[in-house]
């Protein structure tokens, strides 16, 4: 059986690029390390009430921080005290992104992420993440600041999450496959699990909140209405699957196949989900798994981004649903 820490992995990968530093493997450790401490915390979530942790001060008179919040700190503390190689970064705990070139002078990668996505969850014991996406600085002074961060999702090196769930994994591609890695508990350090996933072509399963399908447009509805007619030879119906945290929805349907939507809709028109630190990764996931991303109209990797928390419609999953899914939504099917 062959044995294979994410650090191995990352170093073996970064060999097949004899141009390569070592800055990029550098801040995938570094991110791999913030998600065990951050896995760490919310494994223990249900003990603070247990452990009268709830008031602004724990029992060791520290301020107990919101476990976003924590989560952002903990990210932020360690790749921005890490080997140098980060210039800016982005998080959705934060309104504009954070230079780093006065204290990190040569820093060449940005990075956006949502140190917790799905947080509301916890209580109730649901799997959450940490999504992030790695780009380069431009090489073109011109280029301001903010704008280093709103690059199109084409432009990313790397991408990934981190999932807390029954085991806590570690998934990312750095353009040579998906790969996802499970963090052994007892050693402390994430194995090598799910070597080069591929998403099935055509999944059983669609996600979407139903709940607002009174807000859909008729392309999404129609959709949705025709997944769920009886027609064994199409293998339809499909089944519903939806746990409202992102992470948890996508990791399933990446293992299993399947479709997740969260579309336009009449109180969301730009959508819901973060385009820099959730559809953008996600879709590069997704792409070097086979799969597909749209907002309906284009491939999510393509759209270009006007600020740092712009939303947008997110289409993501097994090639032949999102294809399908985009032909109703574009009124090119209307059955
Ligand atoms: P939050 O971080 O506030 O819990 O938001 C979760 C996000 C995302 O993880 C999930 O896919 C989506 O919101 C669910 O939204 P709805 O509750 O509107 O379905």
């Amino acid at each position: 059986m062959s044995f294979k820490t994410i650090d191995r992995h990352i170093i073996d990968m970064e060999r097949t690029h004899p141009e390569a530093t070592g800055e990029l493997s550098g801040l995938l450790t570094d991110i791999a390390l913030a998600g065990k401490i951050i896995g760490h915390e919310v494994n223990r979530a249900g003990l603070v009430d247990v452990l009268g942790l709830t008031g602004t001060e724990n029992v060791h008179g520290e301020a107990v921080k919101k476990l976003d919040i924590f989560s952002h700190d903990t990210l932020v503390n360690i790749i921005s005290g890490g080997r140098g190689e980060i210039y800016m970064l982005g998080s959705e705990e934060m309104e504009h992104p954070l230079s780093l070139k006065d204290t990190i002078p040569g820093g060449k990668y940005i990075i956006n992420f949502d140190p917790l996505d799905g947080s509301s969850n916890i209580d109730a014991n649901v799997s959450v993440g940490t999504i992030f996406s790695i780009l380069r600085k431009y090489p073109n002074a011109n280029v301001s600041e903010t704008d280093m961060c709103r690059q199109r999702g084409i432009q990313q090196v790397a991408a990934g999450y981190i999932i807390y769930g029954s085991s806590t994994m570690f998934v990312y591609t750095a353009g040579q496959g998906v790969h996802g890695f499970t963090l052994d508990p007892g050693l402390g350090e994430f194995i090598l699990s799910h070597e080069h996933i591929q998403t099935p072509k055509r999944g059983k399963m669609y996600s979407i909140n139903e709940g607002n399908s009174n807000k859909w447009n008729d392309g999404v509805r129609r959709y949705i209405s025709y997944l769920k007619e009886d027609n064994s030879a199409d293998k339809r119906p499909y089944s519903a699957r939806y746990i409202g945290s992102l992470v948890a929805d996508f990791h399933r349907n990446l293992l299993y196949g399947g479709i997740f939507l969260y579309p336009e809709d009449k109180t969301n028109p730009e959508g819901k989900l973060r385009l820099l630190y959730e559809a953008n990764p996600l879709a590069m996931l997704i792409e070097h798994a086979g799969g597909l991303a749209s907002d309906g109209h284009r491939r999510i990797l393509e759209i270009d981004p006007a600020d740092l928390h712009q939303r947008v419609p997110l289409i993501i999953g097994s090639q032949y649903d999102v294809e399908l899914a985009c032909k109703f939504i574009q009124g090119k099917i209307s059955t």
